[in-house]
């Protein structure tokens, strides 16, 4: 299949090692506690799944699920349609990100969350498309350093679609998107 609309950016293998060393971090440095791992719906809930498993500490999990106001103007100011179910107060905090694209979701969800005053509050990204940041934001624990490519798979979505592929594919033409059945077949070749 030779079509480069969409290449294999990271593969399962890559991922699941760097998931493993970030699950290890975690474990040492959160050695005696039980952190908090705090999920954003719906792009982290690949690697929230396998982090959490990489952790060899005990761990507390729950979601948050948002939206961002408006489309086009990226204000950063997000809706949250569903909240934590418990209180974060007096608790150590880690903010499970997919990615951190230009920032504003982050520092949104981050000053939200310090408001409730957790026993201390960072920030884990599997992926980290730092040439469009707009807003500096501190990541603690990073999986990957991407190029400026809009990303699909691993939690990643494009309307909706390809959050249950194994790897994460750059889409090089966004073109291709309005295909499905030619991303199928892309990502049949690919993923075999
Ligand atoms: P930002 O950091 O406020 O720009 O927003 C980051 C959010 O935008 C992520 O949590 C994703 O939901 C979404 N996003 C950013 N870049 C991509 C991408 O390449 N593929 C899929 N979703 C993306
Ligand atoms: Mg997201």
């Amino acid at each position: 299949m030779a079509d480069d609309s969409i290449g294999l950016l990271l593969t399962a293998e890559q991922i699941g090692a760097r998931v493993k060393e970030l699950g290890a971090k975690i474990s040492h440095d959160y050695e005696g506690r039980t952190p908090f791992l705090i999920g954003v719906l719906k792009g982290s809930l690949v690697f929230l799944a396998d982090l959490a498993r990489a952790i060899t500490i005990p761990v507390n999990v729950d979601f948050m699920s948002i939206s961002s106001y408006g489309d086009g103007t990226n204000s950063g100011v997000v809706r949250i349609l569903k909240d934590l179910d418990e209180s974060i107060t007096g608790h150590d905090v880690i903010l499970v990100e997919d990615i951190i694209d230009t920032g504003l979701t982050l520092t949104y969800l981050l000053a939200t969350l310090t408001a409730r005053r957790p026993a201390s509050l960072e920030v884990c990204g599997l992926l980290d498309k730092s040439a469009r940041r707009i807003v500096e934001v501190p990541i603690r624990y990073k999986g990957f350093d991407i190029p400026d490519e809009f990303v699909i798979g691993y939690g990643l979505d494009h309307e909706g679609r390809y959050r249950n592929l194994r790897s994460i594919f750059s889409v090089k033409d966004m073109a291709v998107l309005r295909d499905p059945d030619e991303v199928a077949a892309v990502l049949d070749a690919s993923e075999a």
